[in-house]
C-alpha cells in the first residue's frame, strides 16, 4: 500500500465537454484511402514543407491517390510556420477558389494549414486571427502526418510565428476532419527530429499531468501509460527506426498525448511550452529541444506547488520510493533530466549557446509573455480578481522578468513563475 501524501488528496473532476471529431486512419498504405476521405467535387489545396515528402515517397503516394481530382499545390511552409509564408498560401487559395485543404507534413505544415483554413474565409490580415486566439470560420482540412510530435493532426491548436517581430503565438483553428497516420512515413525522419518529437510528446503529457494530484485516477493512469510507453520505445527507435511496431506506438502515442483525451476534467500547466515558444522565437531552437531544457527548470522552481504530483511521478514512472520526500523529489527531477539527455538533447541553455542576453532589454524580458492564451490549456483563473490572461504580459514587463505561469484552480493557488535570474540560473 502507498502511504505517500499525494494519495490523501481527493478532488472531484471539473466539468468538461469532450468532442474530438477527427477521424484517425491508421496504418500502412492508408494514404491510398484519400479519395474516399475527401468529398467529391472539392477544389483542393495540398500544402507541404520544404521537400522531405518528395524524397521519402509520400508525395508520390498522395498524388497517385488523387489522380483525377482537382488540386493545386503550395510548397514551402517552414518549420515554425511564419505568417509571412502563410499569407502567400492564403492569397493563392483565394485566387484558386480552394474549398478543401490537405496538409502533408509535420506539425508545422498542419499548424500553418490551420491558419490558411481560417484565412481563406477572412478578409483582413491573417495575423489578426492569431492575435484573436480563435478562428471564426474555417475551410475543412485533412492531414497526412509525416512527423509525430505535436498532436496537431488531432487537435485544433496551431502555433504561428511572425518573423518580422520575432513572436510565436498560439491560436485555435478547427480540428482536421481526418488524419492519415502511416508509421512508415516516419522512417525517413532524422534522429534529432525523432528526439525532439519524443521530447514534445513527453512534455505534452507532463503539462497536463504535473499539477495537483488526486483529481482523476483515470487521467493520471492514461498519462502515465503514455509516459511509460515513450520511455520504453525511445531506445528501441534509436536502434531501428524502421521497426513498424515500435514506430506505430511512437506515432499513436504522440497523437494521444495532445488530442484532449488525457486532460478531461483536470487542471493543466503550460508554462514550459509558453517559455519554450519564446526561446524558439528568439533563438530559432527547435520546439522539442526548448522543452527538454525548460521542463527541468520549471520542475525545480515549482517543486513546492507540484510536490504531490512529483512524488507520484517519481514513484510510478521512475520507481523512486525510498528516502525523505525532499530526496525523492531531487531524484525524480534528476531522473527526468537524465531521460531528456538520453534522447541526445541538451538540458541547459548554455549547451545551445544561449546566454544572459535572452533576459536583456529588447527581448523577452521586456515583452513578457507574448503568446496568446491557450484557453482550454490554462484552466480557469483561480478566483475573481485573480490575474487574468491579459494582465500577464504587463506583469512580466513591470517585473522585468521572463514570465511563465501556471494555474492551479483546484487548489486555489496561482503562481507566476519568475524566469529571472533564479530560473535562468537553473537553466544555464
Ligand atoms: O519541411 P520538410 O522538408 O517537410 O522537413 C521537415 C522539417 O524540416 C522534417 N520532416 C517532417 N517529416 C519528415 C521530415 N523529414 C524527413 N522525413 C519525414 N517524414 O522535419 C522538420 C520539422 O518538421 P516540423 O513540422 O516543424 O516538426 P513538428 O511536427 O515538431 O512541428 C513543430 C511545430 O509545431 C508546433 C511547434 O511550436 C512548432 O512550430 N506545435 C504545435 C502544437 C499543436 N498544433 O497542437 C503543439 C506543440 O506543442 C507545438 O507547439
Ligand atoms: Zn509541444
Amino acid at each position: 500500500m502507498h502511504t505517500a501524501l499525494y494519495h490523501l488528496n481527493t478532488f472531484a473532476m471539473n466539468n468538461f465537454i469532450y468532442h474530438n471529431p477527427t477521424k484517425l486512419v491508421f496504418g500502412r498504405g492508408q494514404i491510398a484511402r484519400l479519395p474516399k476521405l475527401i468529398p467529391a467535387g472539392k477544389r483542393i489545396m495540398l500544402t507541404f514543407g520544404g521537400g522531405s515528402v518528395k524524397r521519402n515517397g509520400v508525395y508520390d503516394q498522395v498524388v497517385a491517390a488523387l489522380v483525377g481530382r482537382d488540386f493545386v499545390e503550395f510548397w514551402g511552409i517552414e518549420a515554425n510556420p511564419s505568417v509571412e509564408t502563410l499569407r502567400e498560401a492564403i492569397a493563392l487559395g483565394k485566387e484558386q477558389k480552394v474549398d478543401f485543404l490537405l496538409a502533408i507534413g509535420g506539425g508545422s505544415v498542419i499548424d500553418g494549414t490551420k491558419l490558411i483554413a481560417a484565412g481563406l474565409l477572412y478578409d483582413g490580415d491573417a495575423w489578426d486571427i492569431v492575435l484573436k486566439g480563435q478562428a471564426d470560420k474555417t475551410v475543412p482540412l485533412g492531414t497526412v502526418l509525416t512527423m509525430s510530435a505535436t498532436g496537431s493532426e488531432m487537435n485544433s491548436g496551431s502555433v504561428i510565428s511572425r518573423q518580422e517581430t520575432k513572436e510565436k503565438c498560439a491560436f485555435y483553428g478547427d480540428y482536421p476532419v481526418f488524419s492519415i497516420l502511416d508509421p512508415e512515413t516516419l522512417y525517413s525522419l532524422p534522429q534529432r527530429q525523432i528526439a525532439c518529437g519524443l521530447s514534445d510528446t513527453f512534455v505534452h503529457v507532463l503539462e497536463q499531468y504535473m499539477t495537483t494530484p488526486g483529481q482523476s485516477r483515470l487521467m493520471d493512469r492514461w498519462a502515465e501509460g503514455i509516459l511509460h510507453t515513450v520511455i520504453e520505445i525511445a531506445p528501441k527507435i534509436r536502434e531501428n527506426q524502421h521497426d513498424y511496431a515500435v514506430m506505430s506506438e511512437y506515432m499513436l502515442g504522440a497523437t494521444l498525448a495532445l488530442n484532449d483525451m488525457i486532460r478531461m476534467g483536470v487542471t493543466q500547466d503550460w508554462a514550459t511550452h509558453m517559455i519554450g515558444h519564446e526561446l524558439t522565437a528568439l533563438h530559432g531552437l527547435t520546439h522539442g529541444a526548448t522543452l527538454a531544457i525548460v521542463i527541468n527548470g520549471t520542475l525545480r522552481v515549482l517543486r513546492e506547488q507540484k510536490r504531490g504530483k512529483l512524488l507520484q511521478y517519481g514513484e510510478r514512472i521512475w520507481g523512486i520510493t525510498g528516502g525523505t520526500e525532499e530526496e525523492r523529489i531531487d531524484r525524480t527531477i534528476a531522473a527526468n533530466e537524465a531521460f531528456f539527455r538520453s534522447l541526445g538533447l541538451s538540458t541547459r541553455l548554455s549547451e545551445e549557446g544561449i546566454g544572459e542576453s535572452t533576459l536583456g532589454a529588447g527581448t523577452t524580458a521586456r515583452r513578457g509573455m507574448s503568446t496568446a492564451p491557450w484557453p482550454g490549456g490554462f484552466s480557469k483563473p483561480a478566483s475573481d480578481g485573480a490575474m487574468s490572461h491579459k494582465k500577464i504580459p504587463a506583469v512580466g514587463e513591470a517585473a522585468g522578468i521572463f514570465v511563465g505561469w501556471n494555474v492551479y484552480s483546484m487548489a486555489k493557488v496561482e503562481t507566476i513563475v519568475p524566469f529571472s535570474s533564479r530560473l535562468f540560473g537553473l537553466l544555464t
